[in-house]
């Protein structure tokens, strides 16, 4: 049993804010970050807006493309680090999108997410029983910014973006090829870390002991810039030089590439490396900034929405990030 996308679907919040927003917050320039980043404006949750929202937003429009009903779809499968709930955000999803017949867990790996979950997704259904899979990457890092760090407050933006897998004849196969990694050494680098009030037992007048509640959060995300980008530029391209040995096609074959949105000057040293024409590169992270595991689906969706991607085309997409972790997938459209 082959698998294909079959719809796509994305969705930001409203508040959009710009470089020299930012600029009056920390001591930073419009002109610094995006020679550094290519970033211009990024957009964050505010008020009544939800990860969750979001997620079945995009959600609903993969749904529409795919022309498929919510009663339909099998599994759902969300990847997030920040879900609206500890336990998982994948259950709001479902409820909201009323995908009755579905079960669905959520996937934690940073900026692979995605990548992840999209893998995961084709397993299931290669497996047998599956038909239709909502693959969600969608992440509010904002939540976890510090927003008096310049050094990391520049980068992340909050968005959603959605793809519908569908079981198909194996001849169909949309996944060519694969390449999955992860590396703990180097979580030093790039961390949210559980903070955890480890409270002392103590007991009551009668000696019998008190459980306190433990309290627990997590730090900001804390980077060390200079490390996740030699790593990106280091490892993403072999990842998708393995997956597309796998799936027996030449760089030269690509019609996209499809990279995590972090920085451009990574995405453009790794089209170089693997001698991709910028004609060819999706990126549109000047307008989002990184998002995590939704920059990959939302660039994904604009570039399919927007007539660039058709039908046929071969996309090799990679997603990086927090772990650390890294992978490939070479999908067909
Ligand atoms: N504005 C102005 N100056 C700044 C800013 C800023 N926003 N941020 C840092 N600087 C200063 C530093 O203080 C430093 O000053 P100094 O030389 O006086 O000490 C100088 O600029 C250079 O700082 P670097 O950190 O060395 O700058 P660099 O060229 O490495 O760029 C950046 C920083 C943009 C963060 C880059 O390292 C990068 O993009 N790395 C990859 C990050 C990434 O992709 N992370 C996400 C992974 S995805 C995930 O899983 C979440």
């Amino acid at each position: 049993m082959g698998s294909k996308i079959v719809g796509c679907g994305s969705a930001v919040p409203n508040l959009l804010i710009s470089n020299d927003d930012l600029a009056q917050i920390v001591e930073t320039s419009d002109e610094w970050i995006s020679v550094r980043t290519g970033i211009r404006n990024r957009r964050v949750l505010t008020g009544d807006e939800t990860l969750t929202g979001l997620a079945v937003e995009a959600a609903k429009g993969a749904l529409q493309m795919a022309e498929v009903e919510s009663d339909d779809v099998d599994l759902v499968i969300m990847c997030t680090s920040t879900p609206d709930d500890l336990f998982g955000g994948g259950g709001q999803v479902q409820r909201e999108l009323g995908c009755k017949n579905a079960w669905t867990f959520d996937i934690t790996a940073a900026c692979s997410g995605f990548v992840v979950g999209l893998i995961t997704a084709t397993r299931f259904i290669k497996g047998g029983g599956y038909q239709n899979i909502l693959v969600i990457g969608a992440d509010a890092l904002s939540k976890y910014v510090d927003w008096t760090d310049r050094g990391t407050c520049i980068l992340f933006g909050d968005a959603a973006g959605a793809v519908l897998v569908q079981a198909c004849a194996s001849e169909e196969d949309g996944l060519l090829g694969f390449n999955l990694h992860s590396d703990g050494h180097g979580q030093r680098h790039l961390n949210a870390i559980a903070k955890d009030d480890k409270n002392e037992l103590t007991s009551n007048m009668n000696g019998a002991p008190l459980f306190p509640p433990r309290k627990s959060s997590y730090s900001c995300i804390q980077m060390n810039g200079k490390e996740v980008f030699r790593f990106a530029v280091r490892c993403v391209p072999q990842a998708i030089e393995a997956a597309l040995e796998e799936a027996g096609i030449a760089s030269s074959s690509i019609d996209w590439l499809l990279l995590h949105q972090a920085n451009q000057r990574i995405i453009d040293a790794v089209a170089t490396r693997l001698q991709i024409p910028s004609d060819r590169v999706i990126a549109n992270l000047a307008n989002y900034g990184n998002t995590s595991a939704a920059s990959i689906p939302l660039a994904l969706a604009e570039a399919v929405r927007g007539g660039r991607v058709k039908a046929g085309d071969t996309i090799a997409t990679a997603g990086f990030g927090a772990g650390l972790t890294w992978g490939s997938a070479i999908i067909r459209w």
